[in-house]
């Protein structure tokens, strides 16, 4: 998978990549991620790359021809699965779309500051809006960061266990269940017996009900969708 990310802040983004699973998955070939700014195609001596609001709002908004020139640079290399704008009144982020995400070739993110990018860029160019939350961070970089770590974890062979991925929460539309590692007894507070029980039918039994028992508990919205 290629990740083209513009940004006018690679900086803020470049440490989640240099470590752990999504450093090993660059150093595999599994993911390269390129970092473009829009700063390198403005045509003014300041490089200023936002601009006042039409009808007076405050704030600012990035202006659309810096952003076309470098969408379109990108364009003309390769084609892309999608163009995904990260912004809070985007589709809610779901482990759903980052499964089918990271089946994708090539993906662009664009990453908003201020008050975000003109309007005629996400009509032109734009194919997915993504929301990470109901709030409002300072720009989309952070949420860039959080998407393509989802997304990079799901690439086929990019954890080595592979059913590790998949017993994660939400893999099956439920939280996952309870874990343990050793020792058995840590501050008095024992490992449940089942798990060390080496019965694997009834493991999965226990971890399948401790599943729904916290999705009830604390995401019963989730229960809703399951089935
Ligand atoms: N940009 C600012 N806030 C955001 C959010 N919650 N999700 C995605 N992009 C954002």
């Amino acid at each position: 998978m290629r990740i083209d990310i513009i940004t006018i802040l690679p900086e803020l983004m470049k440490s989640p990549f240099e470590a752990s699973i999504i450093k090993r998955a660059q150093e595999k070939n599994q993911v390269e991620i390129h970092f473009h700014t829009p700063r390198d195609f403005t045509n003014n001596v300041h490089k200023t790359i936002d601009d006042k609001p039409y009808g007076g709002m405050a704030g600012m908004v990035m202006m659309p021809e810096p952003l076309s020139l470098l969408i379109e640079s990108l364009l003309e290399k390769r084609s892309y699965d999608k163009i995904i704008y990260l912004t809070p009144d985007g589709e809610p982020l779901k482990q759903k779309r980052a499964n089918s995400l990271s089946l994708c070739q090539n993906l662009m993110l664009i990453c908003g500051h201020y008050k975000g990018i003109d309007q005629r860029i996400r009509d032109l160019y734009v194919n997915l809006e993504i929301s990470i939350g109901d709030y409002v961070l300072t720009g989309g970089e952070l949420a860039a960061c959080v998407l393509v770590d989802t997304i990079v974890r799901l690439i086929p062979g990019v954890i080595g266990n592979e059913t590790s991925a998949l017993t994660d929460s939400f893999q099956d539309g439920l939280l996952a269940p309870p874990i343990y590692t050793r020792p058995e007894v840590f501050k008095g507070l024992e490992v449940p017996k089942v798990l060390l029980s080496g019965n694997f039918e009834k493991i999965e039994a226990w971890n399948f009900q401790m599943s729904q028992q916290r999705t009830q508990e604390r995401r019963p919205d989730l229960l809703d969708e399951f089935d």
